[in-house]
């Protein structure tokens, strides 16, 4: 049974609401909150413990272990992909040696169990783009995807080298409307949301049909915690389960806009993110996390649309956006 577990990068998108989501199932004493920058939101930190912690800093992630007896990592501390690209060795530094000093302080330390996400940016341009397979090419053209390729083997190593637990899944895009994304190829599907409440208009980086994976942000919570409490014997992949919901192209983003609120309107700035985007699949093969482990989407694309401009508009006339 997992009693504690501290959760890295938890100020980020998903971050921010896993913490919570895993608070009312586990209690707020035992999901202790972590992150890089001090200025937690208040809702993390009246809900239970906050730590400031750099996941490069080894000796600090011990010694929060300890302190608190915590027997999981939920690891989420990472640089994206179009930061990544800004910056390379930044990416390359915390995705790779943020993960090592979990990895190693887990198998010290004995912890029971590690999630680890990996993405989309695993594959690269010579994937099969449509239905991408679970055991397919992964030679990313990105810093980002390069550190989940490799954390991706990383965990599987520590899984068969150490017999430890460890699990991992591929997010697609998640469209989410408590924390904005920090620096991702797919936070248009996010901005896009909340410039259409605030101004009516978006203009976008990406050009009108480039496909991509996405899924909102309560099915991430659901496959995060339903992979998290897995059964492990049953897993016959690990660190690296394909996850899908549906996929959409700005355009067709733009037109489930319309739907409720029709004068929105939409244009395209393509920038360096273009040949990011353009460099991963158009959709996902998720059948091994549907047969291993039950995973099942409950959002589709208008129903996701009705969800976030419901929520965004609420914030919006309270004057919180
Ligand atoms: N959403 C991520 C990004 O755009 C992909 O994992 O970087």
């Amino acid at each position: 049974m997992i009693k504690k577990i501290l959760v890295t990068g938890s100020s980020g998108q998903i971050g921010s609401e896993l913490v919570m989501a895993l608070r009312s199932t586990y209690g707020g004493k035992n999901v202790i909150a972590s992150d890089k920058c001090a200025n937690a939101s208040k809702k993390i930190k009246s809900s239970g413990p906050f730590e400031q912690l750099d996941v490069l800093d080894k000796d600090t992630m011990g010694s929060i272990i300890d302190k608190y007896q915590i027997d999981a990592i939920i690891h989420l501390a990472a640089i994206l992909s179009a930061v990544g690209e800004k910056n390379p060795m930044l990416a390359w530094n915390i995705n790779i040696n943020g993960l090592i000093n979990v990895l190693e302080l887990a198998r010290e330390k004995e912890l029971k169990r590690v999630l680890i996400p990996s993405s989309i940016a695993a594959f690269g341009p010579t994937t099969p783009v449509d239905n991408t397979p679970q055991k397919t090419i992964l030679k990313p053209t990105t810093m980002y995807g390069v550190t989940k390729v490799a954390g991706e083997l990383l965990a599987d190593y520590y899984v068969s080298k150490y017999g430890m637990d460890i699990r991992g899944l591929r997010y697609p895009g998640i469209i989410s409307n408590e924390t904005l994304p920090g620096g991702g190829t797919t936070d248009y599907a996010v901005a896009i949301y909340f410039e259409a409440v605030k101004s009516g208009k978006f203009e976008c980086f990406l050009s009108e049909n480039t496909m991509l994976p996405m899924m909102y942000m309560p099915d991430c919570l659901k496959a995060t915690i339903d992979l998290f409490h897995a059964d492990f014997n049953k897993l016959k992949n690990h660190s690296d389960f394909n996850v899908g919901a549906f996929s959409v192209t700005p355009k067709l983003l733009a037109e489930s806009i319309k739907k409720y609120m029709p004068n929105f309107e939409i244009t395209y700035k393509p920038d360096f993110r273009q040949a990011i985007a353009d460099s991963w699949p158009n959709s996902i093969d998720d059948s091994c996390a549907k047969a291993e482990w039950g995973w099942q989407p409950a959002f589709d694309l208008d129903a996701m649309t009705q969800d976030m401009l419901k929520v965004i508009e609420e914030k919006h006339k309270q004057g919180l956006i």
